[in-house]
């Protein structure tokens, strides 16, 4: 059977966005919107898998919309909206939580990673938040998720959780008259123009928002007197940049910023050094803070006006979550019949 193109991604409203969310996620949602029926999902179910401060939470789940769009993305034409509006969500994820296995879980890097060594006093949501990501996925039978690739295996065990569902109930899903599949196997997007933007302190660790320094990443609400000051004390080497790529192999901080600047100028890094290679590292600095700072500060403004009218944001989460609702209780509908519930 053929499954209809659909995109769907998730944002965890927790902490600030900064710039490796911009080009590592957002700018790809924003231009898959010309090509697909896009659903760009609040993931504030995600979020409480680790405590968020119930006083903090509405505003981080309204900033992640406003940035959303901010960058770009129109709800009227695709859908936005806050996970925990859709209670399908929570519904299938029980379901699979049926689906996959124990051993499944046990090879996720990540919930290793966040749980660190205490992992016995980690939330059970922790653990089987990839179950609840399926669950995200599946229940709008999307086919295409942008993500960055911290989260391709993740996306892996969807299409496990998709395969075994399908398998299991194979007869039930054919008697039903859904054919040989009812989910389809949804596919990673992982493109976008720097899948990987490294902390400005430290070339070897990825920008992130837990990093205690706020020098190591651009937040996207950082006006351009903080996204001057961070990009200038941003860590380099001493030496100039190099005209070739492979010259900036050894030096990751170099490799850094000269790949921040190819993605917001939408060049290759190539033609970037083309440009700056040979020159002093403090030239191509004020070029890359002139860039950002006109990439950014649009960008951070139009957030900042949008936070400021929750109620404009809270009417675009309840459209969303409204039309969300109607394509996930076709699915969850069809699942209560295939597992076999009375309704
Ligand atoms: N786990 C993703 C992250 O932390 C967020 C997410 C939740 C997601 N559900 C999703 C991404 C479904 C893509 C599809 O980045």
């Amino acid at each position: 059977m053929a499954f209809k193109e659909r995109v769907f991604s998730g944002v965890q409203p927790s902490g600030n966005l900064h710039l490796g969310n911009y080009l590592g996620a957002i700018v790809n949602f924003v231009a898959l919107q010309e090509r697909y029926d896009c659903i760009y999902c609040v993931v504030d179910l995600h979020a409480i898998t680790i405590w968020q401060d119930p006083a903090e939470l509405p505003r981080a789940t309204r900033e992640v919309t406003a940035a959303f769009i901010a960058c770009g993305i129109d709800p009227k034409k695709h859908i936005i909206f806050n996970q925990s509006q859709v209670a399908e969500h929570a519904e299938l994820a029980w379901i699979f939580n049926c689906v996959a296995r124990v051993g499944w879980l046990n090879r996720m890097t990540q919930f290793k990673e966040k749980a660190g060594k205490d992992r016995e006093n980690a939330s059970v949501g922790l653990y089987v938040y990839p179950n609840l990501m399926a669950a995200d996925i599946l229940v709008y039978r999307a086919t295409h998720v942008p993500v960055g690739e911290d989260q391709k295996q993740h996306l892996e065990l969807s299409r496990d959780i998709a395969q075994k569902f399908n398998n299991d109930f194979a007869a039930s899903i054919h008697a039903h008259g859904y054919g040989d599949a009812f989910f389809p196997q949804p596919e990673p997007l992982i493109q976008g123009p720097a899948t990987r933007v490294m902390s400005l302190r430290d070339g070897s660790k990825k920008m992130s928002k837990s990093e205690p320094s706020d020098y190591s990443r651009i937040n996207l609400t950082d006006d351009a007197d903080a996204i001057a000051q961070k990009i200038r004390k941003a860590r380099t080497d001493p030496e100039a940049l190099p005209s070739e790529e492979k010259g900036l192999e050894p030096r990751p901080e170099a490799d850094n910023l000269v790949g921040i600047y190819a993605a917001l100028a939408g060049q290759t890094k190539a033609q970037v050094l083309r440009e700056f290679g040979g020159g002093q590292f403090s030239n191509f600095k004020i070029a890359l803070v002139d860039l950002a700072v006109a990439k950014l500060g649009p960008i951070g403004n139009e957030m900042k006006r949008l936070v400021q009218d929750p109620v404009y944001i809270n009417g675009v989460l309840a459209d969303g979550a409204t039309r969300a609702r109607v394509l996930a209780a076709e699915t969850m509908n069809a699942v209560k019949d295939i597992v076999g519930f009375v309704r």
